[in-house]
């Protein structure tokens, strides 16, 4: 089987899926490759995530890797979603295909561009505190 059980279960019935009107911070993020989007908002409220949720036009490992990331950083500190790498959400789905691993890193990139939200809309400079948004290694480096 090329998927495992927790990617099907998260694709077929993806967590927090949606919007938040009044959210603290909105990130969006695409993968100009495959042309997958993914949106999210989150919710914050002293220095928790309170609520996240995530809009995604894209592939099943997409739906699967945000639907997982969102329910790693509910309800914890700001920290630790700023620590969440796509490979943690990668184990936490009990692994991806190889190919598939990109898609992963749109999850990631699409918490941190919301985080970077959240900072600016208060006046900070997200970049020290977030990073860089970028894309995956992965992604520019087969082919063109
Ligand atoms: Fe585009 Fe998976 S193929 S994110």
């Amino acid at each position: 089987m090329l998927y495992s059980d927790k990617v099907l279960d998260h694709f077929t019935n993806p967590r927090n899926v949606g919007e938040i009107a009044d959210a603290d911070g909105i990130g969006e993020v695409g993968n100009a490759k495959c042309g997958d989007i993914m949106k999210m908002y989150l919710k914050i409220n002293g220095g928790m995530i309170e609520d996240v949720r995530f809009k995604t036009f894209g592939c099943g490992a997409a739906i699967a890797t945000s639907s997982m990331a969102t329910e790693l950083i509910k309800g914890k500190p700001i920290e630790e979603a700023l620590g969440l790498t796509n490979q943690a959400v990668v184990e936490a789905l009990d692994g991806l295909p190889a190919v598939k691993i990109h898609c992963s890193v749109l999850a990631e990139q699409a918490i941190k561009s919301a985080l970077a939200d959240y900072y600016r809309r208060q006046g900070i400079d997200p970049e020290p505190i977030v990073g860089k948004i970028e894309e995956c290694e992965a992604c520019h480096s087969d082919g063109e």
